[in-house]
């Protein structure tokens, strides 16, 4: 085989031809193609779920950045990334890259006619009084006025935030002084302690802990930290409803149709918030509420007969949708919960995921059962991860045999004879029609890929 007589046998698919790298071990590109999900000459008609696997170093990310493109040249493609180190936010940027393979994903996804924004996950503003139990259950507030975590405390802040609703205080008004005035005096209600506090002596023992207190200090250090994550004015800030609807949308402010839908990337690197109440398990209920939010958007749209036709990327998926997880991480469960249902369920809405892993075995299985298309890099190819590639796989042997031969791209004496290898189950490519699996090397140069493309600057 070789490029002229591949170019002339797909010539009819030649505008969805897309290309990652050059055939295992020979000369000719490996035609691939990654159809949008909505129907159409280009569509699939439905979501796929995608996964890409192997050992730290082994080329996930920047395959993943990839794919990413082949999907962003869908106008009608709505991308969000879930991005834990921050690495596809900096890509995003102008010139923006990272790592050796210098790809300028922000920057070519723009040529495309694709607007690429980035939100730190501190920058989305919750939207959810069921979430502001949740964080001030979690945060110093009743730890202070001396409620230990437990079921009192649930009953505190389920009390207190049913009262200020009833009080008309909108949620993002609560950083407000009134809004907290107004809360310290419902705690002071002797009604409204006795939905916690039962008996007498735990009710003098509260009440006496909060005349004690200094209020401007409880307003200070232990509200506004939390009442700020719902404050709409925050800068650079948006709802989660917002952030969604601007995605999602398939219409501009006016009514018309939109040119091309954006990528967004959600951002949840480690840094300074400075005066937000945050830690792991508020980014797990942030998230849950933006995923939740994005399978209803989804089945809404599936009511209204239409497809989402977007991709959700989730780096280091593993950390979101792990396979163990201890029992008392209420957060995190929740957050794996939504993913694994989603996976079952979003398909025929016209929403797919693509998670990147470094082994199988950390993913939670439900999730690959789910997956139709598979990237293997190098590193599975021991222990149990061999097995659990060997069941995806199939036992064809000579398969196995080839993946084996992958080597690690860092043991290259030097960077330009590395490769990055990936064998490839699934519906593909053009070639993939015998469900056997395809074996490439991507391409190791920006400009090699982009040229394959089409995309260059
Ligand atoms: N096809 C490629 N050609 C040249 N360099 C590459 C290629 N793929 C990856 N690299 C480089 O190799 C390094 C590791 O790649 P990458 O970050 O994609 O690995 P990874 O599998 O995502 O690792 P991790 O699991 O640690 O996130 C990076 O510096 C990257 O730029
Ligand atoms: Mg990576």
């Amino acid at each position: 085989m070789t490029d002229p007589v591949l170019d002339e046998l797909l010539r009819p698919y030649r505008d969805q031809i897309f290309y990652l790298g050059h055939v295992h071990g020979s000369k000719p590109r490996l035609p691939l193609w990654f159809k949008h999900f909505d129907r159409g000459p280009d569509g699939a008609g439905e979501a796929y779920h995608l996964g890409i696997f192997g050992k730290t170093g082994s080329g996930k990310s920047v395959l993943a950045k990839m794919i990413l493109l082949a999907y962003a040249r869908y106008p009608k493609m709505a991308l969000l990334v879930i991005d834990p180190q921050g690495e596809f936010a900096r890509d995003m940027k102008k010139g923006g890259t990272s790592g050796e393979f210098a790809l300028p994903v922000g920057d070519v996804a723009r040529k495309l006619g694709k607007q690429p924004v980035t939100l730190t996950v501190r920058n989305l503003v919750l939207d959810r009084w069921e979430l502001f139990e949740q964080i001030l259950f979690e945060s110093l507030f009743f730890e202070r006025l001396t409620v230990p975590k437990g079921e009192n405390r649930e009953l505190a802040c389920g009390v207190l935030a049913d009262k200020l609703q009833k009080a008309k205080i909108k949620l993002a008004d609560l950083h407000q002084r009134k809004s907290f005035d107004a809360a310290w005096a419902l705690l002071q209600d002797d009604k409204v302690q006795k939905v916690f506090y039962r008996t007498e002596a735990s009710r003098a023992r509260f009440d006496t802990a909060l005349h004690e207190a200094d209020p401007d200090e409880f307003f200070n250090d232990y509200w506004r930290p939390v009442a700020e994550l719902f404050r709409e004015d925050r800068p650079g800030a948006k709802s989660i409803n917002k952030a969604l609807a601007w995605l999602l949308s398939l219409t501009n402010d006016d009514g018309a149709p939109r040119d091309n839908r954006p990528i967004l990337v959600i951002d949840l690197s480690k840094e300074q918030a400075k005066g937000l109440f945050w830690n792991d398990k508020i980014q797990s209920l942030v998230i849950k509420r933006l995923l939740d939010g994005l399978g209803q958007t989804a089945e809404y749209f599936y009511k209204e007969n239409q497809s989402l036709n977007a991709l959700v990327v989730i780096d280091e998926a593993h950390r979101l949708a792990p396979r163990e997880l201890p029992s008392e991480d209420d957060a995190a469960r929740g957050v794996r919960g939504v993913l694994i249902d989603a996976a079952r369920t979003t398909r025929k809405y016209g929403l797919g995921w693509l998670f990147i892993s470094q082994t199988l075995s950390s993913l939670h299985p439900e999730i690959l059962q789910q997956l139709r298309i598979f990237f293997f890099g190098f590193g599975l190819a021991l222990g149990q991860e061999f097995q659990s590639l060997r069941q995806l796989v199939g036992s064809s042997g000579t398969a196995l045999d080839l993946y084996q031969l992958f080597r690690d791209p860092h043991s290259a004496f030097d960077a330009k004879s590395r490769q990055y290898s990936f064998m490839t189950i699934g519906p593909v490519s053009p070639l993939s029609f015998s469900g056997s699996p395809l074996f490439l090397n991507a391409f190791n140069t920006v400009e090699a890929f982009l040229d394959a493309n089409d995309l260059s600057t």
